[in-house]
């Protein structure tokens, strides 16, 4: 099914009971994927909260000892052109919380933000994924990332395509330059685009808590055509929730 095309199959939810739950059930499935690649492995987070967990816990023993670090490297699916020390930057947040203390600095592959501005930022990034790749175009039997983390906005945006925005139609380049947001923060962001999102053996959607209850009904159950019900992998799309979370009459 080529990005943007709404009349997709329905993903697959799975429920967990409690945040604690949610992060553990992303946890086993990322690392389940890692160990299922014997070679050289790619991870594409999300950015925002609600991974914070997550990754706290891929940084606890219990998972640090099951990840091959030395073979894993890491992206971002989105990043707010705002300095690395800045607390709203999305790698700084993934840094802090388990990249710095487990991976080869050579591993983790941020988003130039030093860039002169989103769009040059965004180029950047374009040539580094095309560079790891290999081609400069994807193939659908060669995914680009092994999982790619999603998550999901009040409005229904993901990474950083915003309802509406020339971004989510964007079907040539694999990352582009968002002039600026409309909900917070309010700063210009960069995205991979939904081809280059699509480009993976998993998308995985994390979205937990009775904040995320409005938006998943839109998205869950009316099925409005917003950008996180557009994002699909070509491989398998899974959106985990919790409870809090699950829009009132959802059918498992
Ligand atoms: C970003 C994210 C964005 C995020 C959603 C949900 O840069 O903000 O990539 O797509 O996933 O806005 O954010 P929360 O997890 O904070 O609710």
């Amino acid at each position: 099914m080529a990005p943007g095309d709404t009349h997709q199959a329905r993903p697959r939810v799975i429920v967990a009971a409690d945040p604690a739950a949610l992060a553990k059930t992303a946890a086993d499935r990322l690392v389940a994927r890692i160990i299922a690649n014997d070679h050289r492995v790619a991870i594409c987070l999300s950015g925002g909260s609600s991974p914070k967990l997550l990754f706290e816990l891929l940084a606890t023993d219990a998972y640090r000892s099951r990840i091959p670090w030395d073979r894993v490297h890491w992206f971002i699916g989105d990043e707010r052109f705002v300095p690395s020390t800045d607390s709203r930057n999305n790698m700084a947040m993934a840094r802090k919380a388990f990249l710095d203390r487990c991976a080869p600095p050579a591993n983790i592959h941020p988003i130039d933000v030093d860039a002169a501005d989103p769009n040059e930022a965004a180029r950047r990034y374009e040539s580094e994924l095309k560079s790891f790749y290999g081609a400069g175009q994807l193939d659908p039997a060669r995914p680009l990332f092994d999982v790619v983390l999603m998550g999901v906005g009040p409005d229904g945006h993901t990474a950083s395509l915003f309802p509406g925005y020339p971004a989510v139609e964007e079907t040539r380049h694999w990352v582009t330059g968002v002039p600026k947001a409309h909900v917070e923060p309010f700063v210009p962001r960069v995205s991979l685009t939904l081809p280059a999102l699509a480009s993976c053996h998993e998308m995985l959607f994390e979205a937990g808590g009775a904040g995320k209850r409005a938006i998943l009904t839109r998205v869950l159950e009316d099925g409005e055509d917003l950008p996180a019900n557009r994002a699909r992998s070509q491989g398998e799309t899974i959106w985990l929730v919790d409870r809090a979370a699950l829009p009132e009459n959802f059918r498992e």
